[in-house]
């Protein structure tokens, strides 16, 4: 139906006719000559009616609406001096038309087609089809399919087989919640859609493929933020043979090429090593945003000097005070800093206390610290004259959590985030376990497959199950074989050297407070199978939504996913998830009794 595409259209082009095809993208009339931009995927070319030239068709043209589909006859010309945009690279040209069709109309818009929008994202992913032709989300598209191509062009090279996993199989172990598919042959029974398709991937290990991947759809029913779907994408990866070193020299690699060949960006520094502890301590997150110091700095033996008695109790009670140089923030007015105060209050802090650096020490808490405590801190900090110390007392966690957050804050306002910079680090050495305050228990911080540190593996076989208890217990300092890979502050990926032997993992289920007959009837089918010649194995699962997020510079993966949930994890497209008639319920022995 085209001799070009609308983007194509260049000097190159003068003197000849062309046909084109595409959207309305904007119709205007000036003084008599009626101007439109066709827009298709690869750009917009102005178009001009012009009586001069054809009065029925200038005439006819005044009919055109915005987005109608039109094919377009015409001859290129050089745009008069004075019209040409150098920021478009049509901008040189325009078509002169000398016949069209309307191949389709479009009704009044809910929202403009354009880069720029205010329309909700409840109203855009209703019409999820107008908002995918905004160029931006196009680009969007674009790159994660070049992404995606280009992922999948280096695990060839590297001997990886794509194998498909099951969609309605068993609950899996990633710790959310399952979406759950009633069977109808079955019933009473459910099928859980795949967390990930980690127990499959480690099966086929067994099976010998020696080395797989999957661009994979996974599914969990989980509080939803900026950077989580309900259903997401994995570039999912599991190798025999293999130690932690050789997976991330792949990962590292692969990555490398991604960004060559998606973005033409060279990455040359190597990813940053941290383990979970130097993380933790540094920037209170085992997540950092590497594209900015401001590391944290556990000052708690420097105020145990003090007569504070906010930081005197914390410390008491076994937590800890961490601050962080605000730098050049010492102008801060006390409403800025109360304003600063309710932020970190909403992260879960109790408060924030904080000293100006200026000739003198200027804070209300400055009076509770001896002249040498207020000089170590300045010195722990590297603070400087004009500089803000802003300081969290409180448990642990809290102290960390709050900081980190704090931190990210503090790069943003300070302006020390720069566009086109990607800092990734590998976080190292996680703990085997987390206790979870809640639920009062040991839970897995990876997931129960996970193999425990060589260095651990005695203590691991040999701690006391009377430990499983206490909050404190050693199981807190066990190590496992576990690591992330973070970009720009977000996990983009996770994996372990698996358990392959059926003492350790039945040990590690035994850890876990999970009895044998639990262990069976979850997980059943991966244990007798590391019992028939398991290889060791590992691997990792990158979140391709949120890589291609950074790699684009969206501001989240609802903008990279074609057809994205809303917070309420629904679909306001196809209006899903919605009720089902009676039949099928009957059908699916199933009859509603809905608990309010
Ligand atoms: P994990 O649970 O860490 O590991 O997931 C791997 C990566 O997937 C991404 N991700 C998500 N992205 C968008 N929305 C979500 N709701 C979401 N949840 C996770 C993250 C994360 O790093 N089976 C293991 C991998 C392995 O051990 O090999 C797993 O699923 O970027
Ligand atoms: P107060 O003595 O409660 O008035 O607090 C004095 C200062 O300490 C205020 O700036 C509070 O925001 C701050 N503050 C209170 N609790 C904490 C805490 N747990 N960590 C850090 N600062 C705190």
């Amino acid at each position: 139906m085209r001799t070009h595409s609308c983007g194509q259209i260049t000097e190159n082009e003068i003197g000849s006719t062309v046909t084109i095809v595409g959207w309305t993208n904007k119709w205007r009339d000036h003084g008599g000559v009626v101007f439109i931009d066709l827009r298709d995927r690869s750009g917009l070319v102005q178009v001009v009616f012009s009586p001069e030239i054809d009065v029925e068709l200038h005439k006819a043209a005044h009919k055109i609406r915005n987005e109608f589909v039109l094919q377009i006859e015409g001859d290129v010309r050089q745009r008069p001096e004075g019209t040409i945009n150098t920021s478009l690279p049509t901008g040189q040209v325009e078509v002169v038309v000398k016949s069209f069709t309307v191949l389709n109309e479009c009704k009044p818009l809910p929202f403009m087609v354009d880069d720029e929008t205010d329309a909700s994202e409840s109203l855009r992913y209703k019409y999820r089809y107008l908002d995918l032709r905004r160029p931006i989300i196009q680009k969007y598209m674009i790159m994660r399919h070049k992404a995606v191509k280009s992922l999948r062009a280096y695990l060839d090279s590297q001997d990886f087989l794509d194998i498909e996993t099951p969609m309605l199989t068993k609950s899996t172990p990633e710790g959310a919640r399952d979406y759950l598919v009633p069977s109808r042959t079955n019933p009473g029974r459910f099928f859980a859609l795949p967390q990930s398709p980690q127990i499959f991937k480690q099966i086929l290990m067994v099976s010998g493929l020696e080395r797989y991947y999957q661009i994979v759809k996974c599914f969990r029913d989980e509080d939803l933020r900026a950077d989580r779907q309900p259903e997401f994408t994995q570039v999912d990866m599991e190798l025999s043979f293999v130690t932690r070193d050789d997976v991330i020299a792949i990962v590292d690699d692969m990555i490398k090429i991604v960004f060559k060949e998606t973005l033409d960006v060279e990455l040359t520094e190597p990813p940053v090593r941290l383990t979970y502890h130097e993380a933790m301590d540094r920037y209170g997150s085992d997540k950092p945003d590497l594209r900015f110091g401001l590391e944290l700095k556990d000052v708690s033996d420097i105020v145990k000097d003090s007569s504070f008695k906010v930081f005197l109790d914390t410390l008491s009670k076994g937590g800890m005070v961490k601050a962080i140089n605000g730098k050049g923030m010492a102008g801060y007015s006390r409403k800025d800093l109360d304003d600063l105060t309710r932020e970190v209050q909403g992260y879960g802090a109790k408060g924030l206390a904080w000293m100006k650096v200026k000739d003198k020490i200027e804070s209300p808490i400055a009076k509770f610290f001896p002249e040498e405590s207020l000089k170590a801190l300045t010195e722990r900090l590297e603070a400087e004259n004009g500089d803000l110390m802003l300081f969290v007392a409180d448990k642990v966690d809290v102290t960390n959590d709050c900081l980190s957050r704090l931190r990210n804050e503090l790069g943003r306002r300070l302006d020390l985030i720069k566009e086109g910079v990607y800092k990734f680090a590998w976080i190292t050495d996680f703990p085997i376990f987390e206790y979870n305050e809640d639920e009062k228990r040991y839970e897995a911080m990876h997931h129960p497959f996970t193999a425990p540190m060589e260095e651990d593996l005695e203590t691991f076989f040999s701690v006391d199950a009377s430990e499983l208890r206490s909050p404190d217990s050693g199981l807190r300092s066990l190590r496992a074989e576990a690591y992330d890979i973070v970009l720009n502050g977000y996990e983009i990926g996770g994996g372990s050297i698996r358990i392959h032997k059926k003492d350790a993992q039945d040990r590690m289920f035994q850890l876990l407070n999970i009895d044998a007959d639990e262990a069976n009837d979850k997980f059943g089918f991966l244990l007798e199978a590391l019992e028939y010649g398991a290889p060791p194995h590992g691997g990792l699962a990158l979140g391709l939504d949120r890589l291609v997020m950074i790699m684009t510079g969206a501001h989240s993966i609802r903008d990279v996913i074609a057809f994205p949930k809303t917070q309420k994890a629904a679909c306001p497209l196809s209006s899903a998830p919605s009720e089902v008639d009676a039949k099928q319920l009957e059908e699916l022995s199933l009859k509603l009794d809905i608990v309010e």
